[in-house]
């Protein structure tokens, strides 16, 4: 995709974060916004200012990821009323600190709930009306969290290394049967966001204490991942690493293997997790990407 002027975009989680900072980078390339976020009112505030931005037109809905059904209606919706889509950002993403042990069943369906889930059936919902598009470009978001695996992530980490599988898989799929339908993977690495303020922990570690300890590892703003991505798209990138964090780390992994192990456990904070007393429990910087 060369040129973003006209073009309907389709992004989930619009209502903070890198979704709204894509809104409005994509609004200021005179995109049409097609935005969707389960917190209804901070999408439309996202569409309002992104129209100020220089969107040509934009819609907000209150989409529920995790509920197949709303999202293929709203997919169909889009269709309808802004007559094509071309662009469709899976981003809704949510975070959950637990050990494997002490993970809730409720936190661990609801994590894959949103954050694989919600891109499967994001990406199914759009993906007919993307194949009639002459443009057409899928983006799915990952994480370095998709790379390696994280002490307290495993929910976290099992959704996002899904999504990078599910989304390699249709990359070559669509070039396989010759679609046009162009599909990116993005790797964020630590961005200042809202993820980690809104993020569930299981019982005995602290929500507020985890982000602020995100909040001083998370070097990247939001305005920045989307600057990132955008120019990624432009260049048909099949995968996008946003961040120098996310850089290191996967140039990290690819040159170190199951080597990387020990310093993931020493940047975690400990070697051992220690889940009888969760006061002490691993530091997890980042715990969110
Ligand atoms: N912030 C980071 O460091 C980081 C790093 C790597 C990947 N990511 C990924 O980037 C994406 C965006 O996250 P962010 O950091 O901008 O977080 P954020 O919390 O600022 O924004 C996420 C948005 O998703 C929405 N959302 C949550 N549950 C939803 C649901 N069930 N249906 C629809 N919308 C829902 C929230 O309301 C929110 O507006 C996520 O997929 C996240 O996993 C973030």
């Amino acid at each position: 995709m060369r040129e973003f002027a006209g073009k309907v975009t389709a992004i989930t989680g619009a209502g903070s974060g890198i979704g709204r900072a894509l809104a409005y980078e994509l609004a200021r390339h005179g995109a049409r916004l097609a935005l969707s976020d389960i917190d209804e009112e901070a999408v439309r505030e996202t569409a309002a200012v992104a129209l100020g931005h220089g969107a040509s037109e934009t819609a907000a809905s209150r989409v529920d990821v995790a509920d197949r059904h709303a999202v293929q209606a709203w997919a169909d919706e889009t269709a309808g009323s802004f007559g094509t889509v071309n662009l469709v950002v899976n981003n809704a993403g949510v975070a959950l600190t637990a050990s494997v042990e002490e993970m809730d069943w409720d936190d661990f369906e609801w994590l894959m709930g949103v954050n694989f889930w919600g891109v499967a059936y994001g990406t199914k919902a759009f993906l007919p009306h993307l194949r009639r598009a002459r443009d057409a470009h899928i983006v799915n978001i990952s994480s370095v969290f998709g790379l390696m695996g994280i002490p307290t992530q495993s929910a976290y980490c099992a959704a996002k290394y899904a999504v990078r599988g599910f989304t390699e898989s249709l990359r070559h799929e669509m070039r396989i049967s010759g679609t046009g339908v162009r599909v990116t993977t993005v790797h964020p690495g630590g961005i200042r966001t809202n993820i980690a303020r809104s993020a569930r922990a299981a019982k005995g570690r602290e929500v507020a204490a985890l982000a602020d300890e995100f909040d001083k590892v998370a070097r990247t703003s939001p305005e920045r991942a989307a600057r990132v991505i955008v120019r990624g798209v432009k260049r048909n990138r099949s995968r996008i690493f946003v961040g120098p964090d996310a850089t290191l780390i996967d140039v990290g992994q690819r040159l170190l293997g199951v080597g990387i192990e020990p310093l993931v456990r020493t940047f975690s904070g400990r070697s051992d997790l220690g889940t009888e007393t969760p006061a002490t429990a691993p530091r997890t910087p980042g715990a969110v990407r």
